[in-house]
């Protein structure tokens, strides 16, 4: 019988492979052969951790580097803007290892000469994108005439826009106000979410006259709405609770969009309006309870409508905590554990798409039931119940690696009404739970 070690650690890092060489960004030589992605990302991260003014100077040059891959261009990019505050993690072993503040300076010193070029770098919004992020952070006050005239130009993308407009507001730019205005009047929807909070720090009686009216509008899109209340849940002001206290009434009169209802409630959890308080525990104890359920279904049905498909397919394919394709396959790609999902939403309604989520024992797919076996020599094997013929069993733990088992060697079994598919609700959010659950509702 095969050895089955649990892994439960949902953590993801990266192996070092063993005899790769310290990579050769800054100072060092680098053969070609080794500029694997992964070298230069250690190298770039070492670069970070290093510190020196030297070290943010080889990261600069790397960013400005044409014949280098954008997205470690944007690595680069990003790890100058983090320069002051780095995460807690390690960007590249994922392990906490905390640095501490530092001084922004040589980064902003760093940066500051390619600011110009970077902006206006051609092919894509993401080296423009996060030039102005890291201006921004980074305080690089000499940026602001640069900044002003990608702003100014219409033709450059909403994206790259909202990030200036951020950037122009943390280097206090002085046509800040007129900026916003002008832009929570355009017709670019990333653009207008990006103004619209930060008019709320700039001018919060007028952002919540502004939200009131887009709330009321039955023109405004759905995805304005929600913006309206992701704003509002930002915001602590009387104006922003007594908008909040109106539409948690709307709520409970139950003429709330579905699409918007976790859009309010999360923004009326942020309030500290004894009002809204209230008003929120008379909501939550108008939903339904199943009795000797430990998830309660109703405490998500807010996440059955309204995501966005594409944000629930990043999470699906890219998320780190959520990873559904080391089970799931969709279109051929992904592990072979749980069901293929190409299909699943012919198969089956939204309802039980979100339940797979947020409760996988509540109903077991057909043919992935699982079982439970103690062997003669006292090793446990958990998972689906793969095959089975009169001399031995195959399963298929949540680690995906198939497990033959004698029957000679079988001591006890049990069929298990657990499914092999863990419950995610701690590990994602309502919000990014609606957006998966739009996501597999167009797997058809
Ligand atoms: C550890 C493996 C594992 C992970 C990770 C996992 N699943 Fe599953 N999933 C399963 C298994 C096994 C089943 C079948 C048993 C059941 O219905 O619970 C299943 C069932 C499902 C179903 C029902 C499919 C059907 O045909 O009825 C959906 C939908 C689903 N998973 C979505 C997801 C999503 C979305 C994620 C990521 C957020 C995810 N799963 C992560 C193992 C996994």
């Amino acid at each position: 019988m095969l050895e089955v070690e649990r892994n439960d650690n949902l953590a993801v890092g990266w192996q070092l492979p063993d005899g790769t060489k310290q990579m050769p960004i800054g100072n060092t030589e680098v053969e070609e052969s080794a500029q694997s992605p992964f070298l230069i990302r250690r190298a770039l991260n070492a670069n970070f951790r290093l510190g020196g003014a030297e070290n943010a100077k080889a990261l600069a040059e790397f960013a400005g580097r044409k014949d280098a891959p954008v997205a470690q261009r944007v690595e680069a990019i990003t790890m100058l803007a983090d320069w002051a505050d780095p995460p807690l993690r390690d960007k590249i072993m994922n392990l906490v290892r905390p640095l501490g503040r530092r001084d922004p300076a040589p980064a902003g010193a760093a940066l500051k000469p390619l600011v110009s070029i970077l902006l206006n770098n051609s092919g894509g919004n993401e080296i423009p994108t996060v030039t102005a992020q890291a201006a921004g952070k980074l305080h690089i006050a000499d940026a602001i005439p640069t900044l002003q005239s990608v702003f100014d130009d219409s033709k450059r993308s909403g994206e790259v826009r909202a990030a200036v407009l951020n950037a122009l507001y943390e280097l206090k730019a002085e046509k800040i106000h007129d900026n916003v205005r002008q832009s929570m009047n355009g017709k670019d929807a990333t653009l207008k979410k990006a103004a619209s909070a930060l008019m709320a720090k700039l001018n919060p009686a007028d952002a919540v006259a502004a939200l009131k009216k887009v709330l009321a509008d039955g023109k405004a899109s759905i995805g304005e709405k929600q913006n309206a209340f992701s704003v509002l849940a930002g915001m602590k002001t009387a104006d922003s609770d007594a908008l909040i206290e109106t539409w948690m009434d709307v709520l409970l009169g139950g003429k709330v969009a579905p699409e918007i209802e976790l859009d309010l409630i999360e923004a009326a959890q942020k309030s500290e309006s004894k009002l809204v308080k209230e008003l929120l525990a008379k909501y939550n104890a108008s939903l339904p309870r199943a009795e000797h359920k430990s998830v309660q279904l109703s405490d998500y049905k807010a996440a059955l409508l309204g995501g966005d498909a594409e944000a629930g397919r990043k999470i699906f394919f890219e998320s780190a905590s959520a990873q559904c394709t080391r089970c799931h396959k969709v279109d051929g790609k992904g592990g072979d554990v749980g069901p293929e999902l190409r299909g699943v939403a012919t198969r089956e309604k939204r309802d039980y798409l979100l339940e797979s989520i947020v409760d996988p024992s509540a109903k077991i797919a057909k043919g992935f039931e699982s079982v439970a076996i103690r062997t003669s020599d006292g090793k446990m094997v958990s998972g689906i119940l793969k095959s089975e013929d009169e001399t031995k069993i195959a399963v298929m733990p949540g680690e995906g690696k198939l497990v033959e088992i004698l029957k000679s060697e079988i001591k006890t079994r049990k069929n298990q009404e657990e499914s092999t598919m863990p419950p995610l609700t701690n590990v994602l959010t309502k919000f990014e739970i609606r957006h998966l659950v739009e996501y597999l509702s167009t797997l058809k």
